[in-house]
Formats: structure tokens, sequence, C-alpha cells
């Protein structure tokens, strides 16, 4: 099946997740920096439940701000627009996502632990790298392997068909992708991330977050969320995460500098950021 064609079967499917009228509205005021405070403090006033758990998330010391942030129109002086669109984005598409079923090999939980915990490496990487993708670090983290709950919930011979050859032949995911010969998970997670119009920044990391140091002009954002994946992988194993030593050379020769240094130093700091990965598990995975 071309990407085309799943493209239209993606379109087709009556049960995708839809983001919240509420996110598409936000994201599109954000995208219009002449947008008014007002209009938007007054749009997330129609969603009662949001507005406390963004409040939440903008306060957490794994999203935000360590002081404390009393309302939407603080939280957007203090943080910006670009961070409370980011914080909406992270609440409505994991809710949007959330999905009950099991799937042979593959662990809902686990799958949300991974992401949580990229989201925050993600960030840290960014700033202690100082690179300029420190706002949208967090949620391209979280949202960076969106595609591969596409694969499972929507084309589970695919997944089958990955999961089975991860399994035999002991290859990385997006490895066994590629010799399966499907489309993967990169190219499904950024049809669904446009599908929901998502900034452009945030489809690219979805789509390129395995090759980004690989290509010219590959972007600092979708860099950094390759790092941090390759950290997570290497310190919080899933089954299917390893990498092979020819690719680590290969691909670390080309970063650039401040990112490089700080991707070598992780094993002295990565312990330091399990206090809030847990705290973005437990927020993300259970809500509290
Ligand atoms: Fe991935
Ligand atoms: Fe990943």
């Amino acid at each position: 099946m071309g990407l085309d064609s799943i493209q239209e079967k993606l379109e087709a499917i009556e049960t995708l997740p839809t983001l919240p009228t509420i996110a598409m509205e936000v994201n599109r005021m954000l995208m219009d920096y002449e947008t008014p405070l007002e209009e938007l403090t007054a749009l997330l006033k129609n969603d009662q439940s949001i507005v406390p758990r963004i409040l939440k998330l903008v306060n957490s010391a794994f999203f935000g701000f360590r002081s404390k942030v009393g309302s939407i129109s603080h939280a957007i002086v203090l943080l910006g627009y670009n961070m409370v669109r980011n914080a909406i984005v992270s609440l409505t598409v994991i809710d949007s996502l959330k999905m009950k079923k099991q799937f042979e090999g593959f662990d809902v939980v686990e799958f949300w632990r991974h992401a949580a915990a990229v989201a925050v490496t993600s960030k840290h990487l960014a700033e202690r790298a100082r690179t300029e993708a420190r706002e949208d670090a967090f949620t391209a983290g979280l949202l960076h392997d969106i595609g591969k709950l596409i694969q499972a919930q929507y084309f589970p011979s695919y997944f089958d068909k990955v999961w089975t050859c991860v399994r035999l032949e002991r290859l990385p995911y997006s490895e066994a992708e590629k010799k399966a010969r499907i489309i993967d998970h990169c190219q499904m997670g950024a049809v669904l991330a446009r599908k929901w119009r998502l900034p452009d920044r945030l489809v690219r990391v979805v789509r390129r977050h395995h090759t980004a140091p690989l290509k010219n002009g590959g972007d600092e954002l979708s860099t950094t969320v390759f790092l941090a994946d390759t950290i997570v992988n290497m310190f919080m194993p899933l089954p299917a995460s390893f990498l092979r030593r020819e690719d680590k050379r290969r691909i670390f020769q080309s970063l650039p500098p401040a990112l490089w240094e700080t991707f070598r130093d992780s094993k002295h700091w990565f312990r330091d950021l399990e206090e809030d990965i847990e705290a973005a598990c437990k927020f993300f995975i259970s809500g509290e």
C-alpha cells in the first residue's frame, strides 16, 4: 500500500481520533500572533474541564514553570503563547489517542511511559544545550511516536509483520519496518499530525525523528528528539529499541557540537530526570 492510499484510508476511517474543537480552534488562534489574549481566554473558558488541567501542566516542574501560575492569561504572559499552545496540544492529543485495547506485543502504558520519558529528556537536552528548540521540545518528544498507535490500532496486519520481524530477528522497530517494506510509523504519524493541523515543526519531528541528523539541513527540534529517543532507549530500553553501534557512530559525527556534548554526558544527568519522568507519566497516563 503506498502513502497515497494510506492517506486515503486514514481519511476514510471514521473512528480515527479527532482533536477536540477547542484544540483546533486554539491552534488556529495561536497561529495568528495578533489574536487578542481576551479572545483566547474566552474560548478556553467555554471548556471548564480543560483549564485546571492546563494550569496543572504548566505549573509542573517537568513541563514549565516552578512558580504558581493562577490563570490562563497569567500563563500566557509568563510562558508565552507558544508554550500554552504546546500544553493544550499535549493534553488533547493524549486524550484523543488513549486506547483501551491492548495488542499483542504492544503495551499502551509502556508506550506512554516511553513518550513521557522522551518528552522530559528532549526538554532537558534542549535547555542544557541552549538550543532554539527549548519551547517545543517537550511536546515534540511526547508526540514523536504517535504513528505506532495508528499502526497498532488501524493497520494491525502491518503491526504484526513488524513485530514478528523485531522478535525473530532482533531488529530495532524502525529497521523492521524497512525490512517489512511498509509505510513506517513516522509517515503514518505525520499524516495524522497534518490532519490535526499541528504546527509544521511538530509534524516534521513526527516524520523525521529517526532520520533527522542524517539529512542535510536536519532541523534542531527533530535532532533533539532523535537524541532524546536514543538516550531513553539506552537507559530505559523497550524490547525493540536497540540501536546498532555502526549507526551510532555514523549519526553522531554529524551533530552540532553543543548537542553532541550534552548527549555524550547523558549518563551523568539522565538519572536526575527520573522524578520528572515519573511525574509526567502519572500526569499523562493516570491523570494524577
Ligand atoms: Fe519512532
Ligand atoms: Fe521513540
